[in-house]
């Protein structure tokens, strides 16, 4: 039975098209930059009753490639009716583009070597263009007459030995091709400079560029049993929680009407946009900045994980349903993988007699992976037992590198192996916490630590207290994380109170990391200003998705956050989404080369009086089956090495 917030299927989406071609929307150089769900109003969600017909609509951003032209059709499906068609004034300041189309990546490499500029620069460097790569790269925004308000893309050339090399361990310095898309044709050619092209081997992986160790023994995960979740469709229950799993193009992995003991904590969660700002002041680099949900689309790009799942155990994966540039929808096989992990102590205690009570925490994740371009992204939502929810991001992958002189300095950029300079750079990503707790009507308040000065209210200087400060307007609520003050946000309910008579709450705990490091005069700041602070809040507007707008793609800037936070509306007691801004700002290392380790960022969304005491009391004590924790623990193998 198909619930209201399910994410599209693949006859919807073929539903969908046939309406535009019908209504003769569509000709030979129509494309599909993105096909997302539109999703029903809440109100038409909360009325909805099992069984019931479902509406369903369709966003088609469809993109004439010829002349450059660009639209929104909706698209009712169970009707078969387009309900409406607004061309996009991709032309007129401040301008913004559709999301590229995986063959426009083609398109570019095409041009690029087609083009006896480029291939003079080759020649001129003694550089072959036999295995070269051109790396498609958004551009940023920098107002030249001949990309403001036009299709452009950048392209910079990597080389490899042969078709199985890795390109980004060998840049070609300073040779920068700028592109129209529309007009299938080269802008300009950079060629600068003389920079030998590194020759560090960048290879990693299958085959293995080294001996694999053999000294790890195997763990194995078993649940003999089963898993503890149940799903029915896109809907999960797992211990005291229960939610549903959406999916689209542009977000990705998307947690709806997430509840705890059938009492609403979320109503949406996902991550909307990141944006990986360079700071370098080379010509080859400074003008990078991907967006990668708005100009590349992170649900596109989803890592099917039937080719390689990284998670262990008992596993229920949920395919995710795109379309391709025809418009035509494509089923990426096992795109969402859903599993429980054991999580060590959740809680643990030692009585006076010496008897011992433990619990074991274990989490239930909702993950996916979407690979753009050099970089990969794990975005992983954990539920825990004790009502938190964690939310964390993997970032690894190959990082962006330049060429330089070997054992030269840069102030930009580190040399990671010779010849081989990465630039410093951040992974800002914007989540988008649409919360409910407990219902709709909820408040924003700042908690900060603070000390006092030793006086009649501290007379022994010890002591220390908390400010609460509530946060009424989306003015007020433009809020940095401040770790020495341990700063958490708090969002209360309107409607419940706890066994102490307080508002029921969540906090949001943000981890330490940086903001936007560009200068307010940049290009960049205006484009992604989202990444300015670390907290937004806004009060519920369903057309306010994504926080630097929502063709964030050769945009001059000012979309999303800051457009709409300047009418300063009330927060206060009302339907509030959070956007929570976090990730690594990254000095690129040797050990990140030549594929970088996970590095980790996130937040934690954890009951503060949500609950009236610990909410894991129950939990069974008989789960520690391992021999080692007994308490006069026997002798097997494995002891006395
Ligand atoms: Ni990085």
């Amino acid at each position: 039975m198909q619930h209201p917030l399910d994410p599209l299927t693949v006859a919807e989406i073929e539903a969908g098209r046939a309406v535009l071609e019908s209504a003769g929307r569509v000709t030979s150089t129509t494309r599909c930059a993105a096909v997302l769900p539109v999703e029903p109003s809440k109100e038409a969600v909360a009325a909805w009753l099992p069984g019931e017909t479902v509406e369903r609509r369709i966003l088609f951003v469809a993109l004439d490639t010829s002349s450059g032209r660009s639209a929104e059709a909706v698209v009712e499906v169970t009707t078969g009716t387009l309900e409406s068609w607004t061309e996009l004034t991709t032309d007129v300041a401040p301008y913004g583009q559709p999301p590229y189309l995986r063959e426009e990546f083609e398109l570019t490499e095409q041009i690029v070597r087609a083009d006896p500029q480029w291939q003079a620069a080759m020649a001129r460097r003694g550089l072959s263009p036999e295995f070269a790569f051109c790396a498609p790269l958004a551009p940023g925004f920098f107002g030249r007459d001949d990309e403001a308000g036009h299709r452009v893309i950048r392209s910079l050339t990597f080389l490899r030995e042969d078709a199985h090399d890795s390109p980004w361990s060998h840049p070609v310095e300073g040779l920068i091709v700028h592109i129209d898309l529309t007009q299938r044709r080269v802008l300009r050619v950079e060629d600068e400079g003389n920079t030998p092209v590194p020759s560090s081997d960048g290879r990693f992986g299958t085959p293995a560029a080294l001996t694999e160790r053999v000294t790890l023994k195997p763990i194995a995960i078993t649940q003999p049993e089963g898993p503890s979740y149940s799903v029915d469709g896109s809907a999960v229950t797992w211990e005291n929680w229960s939610f549903r799993v959406g999916f689209n193009a542009r977000e990705g992995l998307v947690l709806n009407q997430v509840a705890f003991d059938g009492r609403p904590v979320l109503y949406r969660a996902s991550v909307p946009e990141m944006v990986v700002p360079y700071g370098d002041t080379s010509p080859t680099r400074f003008w990078i900045s991907y967006f990668d949900a708005g100009e590349y689309l992170l649900g596109m790009n989803a890592n099917p994980l039937m080719l390689g799942c990284d998670c262990l155990g008992v596993i229920h994966y949920f395919d995710g349903v795109i379309a391709d540039g025809g418009g035509h929808a494509v089923t990426i096989p096992q795109a969402v993988c859903m599993h429980e992990e054991d999580y060590g102590v959740l809680w643990k205690h030692t009585h006076l007699d010496g008897t011992a009570d433990s619990r074991r925490s274990r989490r239930l994740v909702i993950s996916y992976f979407s690979t753009i371009g050099n970089y990969d992204y794990g975005f992983f939502w954990y539920l825990y037992l004790d009502g938190s929810i964690e939310f964390e991001a993997k970032a690894t992958g190959v990082v962006f590198a330049g060429a330089g002189v070997p054992g030269s300095s840069s102030p930009h950029a580190n040399e990671i192996a010779p010849g081989l300079f990465a630039p410093v750079h951040q992974h800002l990503f914007c989540a988008r916490l649409d919360v409910s707790i407990d219902g709709d009507a909820n408040s924003l308040a700042e908690i900060d630590v603070v000390r006092m000065p030793t006086g009649p209210d501290n007379p022994h200087g010890n002591a220390f207290t908390w400010t609460t400060t509530e946060l009424t307007s989306e003015l007020e609520a433009k809020r940095v994380a401040n770790p020495a003050a341990a700063r958490v946000w708090e969002i209360t309910s309107g409607s419940r109170r706890n066994a102490v008579g307080k508002p029921t709450a969540y906090h949001l705990v943000p981890r330490a990391s940086a903001t936007l490091m560009a200068q307010p005069d940049s290009s960049v700041f205006d484009r992604a200003t989202f990444a300015t602070q670390q907290l937004w809040a806004t009060p519920f507007s369903p057309a306010e998705r994504f926080p630097a707008g929502d063709y964030p793609n050769g945009h001059a800037g000012g979309g999303g956050l800051p457009t709409w936070t300047a009418a300063d509306r009330s927060i206060e007691n009302t339907d509030i989404v959070l956007w929570h801004v976090f990730g690594p700002t990254h000095i690129p290392r040797p050990e990140d080369w030549p594929v970088m380790p996970v590095d980790y960022s996130g937040f934690t969304f954890r009951p503060y009086g949500f609950l009236d005491r610990n909410p894991a009391l129950d939990l069974p004590s008989g789960m520690i089956h391992d021999d080692h924790c007994a308490p006069h623990g026997s002798h097997h193998e494995g002891h006395g090495h």
